[in-house]
């Protein structure tokens, strides 16, 4: 059974070009709005758990604030000197105002 999407956030809290951490249930999310469409992976990187939007967005990638660690927004891999752990990938729906997430798969 898949889980229903939750409303998360509201459009104008994730203007185009930037971040924002949500929770879902117990877990966290980072959801970036990229040129209007907005992709959503874990937010703790799974390096030394820094919030990914404290990192920066560029493209379709996430540059962790801690170490550098490239996130890629639709595999939820990084680009690292070591391999890491991947993100958990987020479902987004936009309904109205409103930004839902469910975890996907
Ligand atoms: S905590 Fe993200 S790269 Fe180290």
């Amino acid at each position: 059974m898949s889980e229903n999407f939750v409303k998360v956030a509201t459009v104008d809290e994730i203007p185009e070009g930037t971040l924002k951490t949500v929770n879902l249930g117990n877990e966290q999310a980072v959801i970036a709005n990229v040129r209007g469409e907005y992709q959503s992976i874990g937010a703790v990187c799974t390096h030394q758990e820094w919030d990914l939007s404290d990192g920066t967005l560029e493209g379709e990638s996430i540059t962790c604030a801690g170490h550098g660690a490239v996130w890629n927004l639709k595999t939820g891999e990084a680009d690292w000197a070591e391999p890491l752990p991947p993100e958990p990938i987020y479902e987004i729906k936009v309904d109205g105002s409103d930004i839902l997430l469910r975890r996907k798969g």
